[in-house]
């Protein structure tokens, strides 16, 4: 665990033990088979990519290059894990149709929307803006970690939507070498924050095969999760390892999922053997229209709380925690506010309603 390793993914993936990475993040070669010089209109050379490391013969090499190391990759998730895979037009369809040949289940598919896109030199075609992110688990069946309330948080209260938009990665985060970029095609640390803290909770193992300049290594780390980076090309690795030496864990409510932990299961019974109610004591409605005693079962009267508020409402179902109050020093007092005591008390779990802003510092 939060190891780099320098070497070729297909000969690293396979001593990875079965089952034992909870988040996958890949970045493979897109196969770009761009061709020639690409220049700016004012005339100077675009840096593309045109590496070796993205080069093959055909696209029957680009698909058994993807199956290979799907396979092992498929073999390492645990039952639950999560995957996700980007790419382009290039090569984005031929990956989720493999993915799907595999047995793989998509769960969704992501629109990264750059804000800053590289132009379309030559005006010969629509300048590519985005990029598609594939989220898969390994079937069906899986029980995949999804933390909705943090993504929604992050989006300003609104559910969060399959269209994310970031800007390219440039500026302070940019890793250079000699003041130039030093890889081609470094992520933005904002597209692999939303995956992490989407779909991984604290201390989870995630896994980069093609980490490039260890740009999930570092994000994993700083969110608290452990990390297993994998390149082939000893100049990224170096970067990639000082990356994430440098990285520091920063502390903050929100990356410990504090907004989606589930609270314990609580039941009456054991509050009144705590002491937090008493056996035939009044459970009231808020008008104090209806008035119930609590027997020694935690029923009302021989009567769920949940069902009976329903009934009451002329509803099919509802949270009896939100309908009931009993009295304390002759003032109504929500039997949820006194839940809320018994978690914290009694558990260690903290209920938080709303998210607060210092959790944020995105
Ligand atoms: C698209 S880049 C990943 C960039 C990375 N996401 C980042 O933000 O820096 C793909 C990387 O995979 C590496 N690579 C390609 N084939 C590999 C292999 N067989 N084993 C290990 N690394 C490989 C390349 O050297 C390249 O750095």
């Amino acid at each position: 665990m939060n190891k780099l390793f320098l070497g070729d993914t297909f000969e690293i993936l396979p001593v990875l033990k079965d089952e034992s990475v909870d988040l996958i993040f890949i970045d493979p070669p897109y196969f770009m088979q761009t061709e020639g010089n690409l220049i700016r209109s004012e005339g100077t050379f675009f840096d593309g990519i045109n590496e070796e490391w993205d080069k093959f013969g055909s696209f029957e090499e680009y698909d058994n290059f993807t199956i290979k190391y799907l396979k092992e990759i498929k073999r390492i998730m645990k039952k639950n894990a999560s995957l996700w895979i980007i790419g382009s037009f290039q090569n984005i369809y031929r990956i989720g149709n493999i993915l799907q040949n595999l047995g793989f289940w998509i769960i969704n598919d992501i629109i990264w929307k750059k804000s800053n896109p590289t132009p379309n030199f030559k005006g010969t075609r629509f300048t590519n803006s985005h990029e598609t992110l594939l989220w898969v688990v390994k079937n069906k069946n899986a029980k995949y970690t999804f933390n909705y309330k943090t993504m929604k948080y992050l989006n300003g209260g609104k559910q969060m939507g399959s269209v994310w938009e970031i800007p390219i990665c440039a500026g302070k985060e940019r890793v250079k070498t000699n003041g130039k970029k030093a890889h081609p095609s470094q992520k933005p640390e904002k597209l692999l924050e939303n995956i992490i803290l989407a779909t991984s909770k604290p201390k989870d193992v995630v896994l980069d095969p093609f980490m490039g300049v260890g740009t999930t290594p570092a994000i994993a780390k700083r969110l608290g999760r452990k990390y297993v980076g994998i390149e082939k090309e000893k100049k990224y690795f170096d970067l990639a390892k000082k990356r994430v030496e440098e990285e520091k864990v920063v502390e903050n409510p929100l990356y410990k999922n504090v907004l989606d932990i589930k609270p314990p299961k609580v039941k009456i019974t054991d509050m009144i053997k705590k002491g937090y109610f008493k056996e035939n004591e009044n459970f009231l409605d808020k008008d104090e229209n209806f008035i119930f005693k609590l027997d020694k079962n935690g029923k009302l009267q021989g009567n769920s709380i949940h069902k009976l508020s329903a009934e009451l409402q002329n509803k099919i179902n509802f949270n009896g925690w939100e309908y009931w109050y009993v009295k304390r020093d002759n003032k109504l007092v929500s039997i949820n506010k006194i839940r809320k005591e018994y978690w914290k008390k009694e558990t260690g779990y903290e209920h938080i309603n709303r998210c607060n802003r210092q959790y944020c510092h995105i």
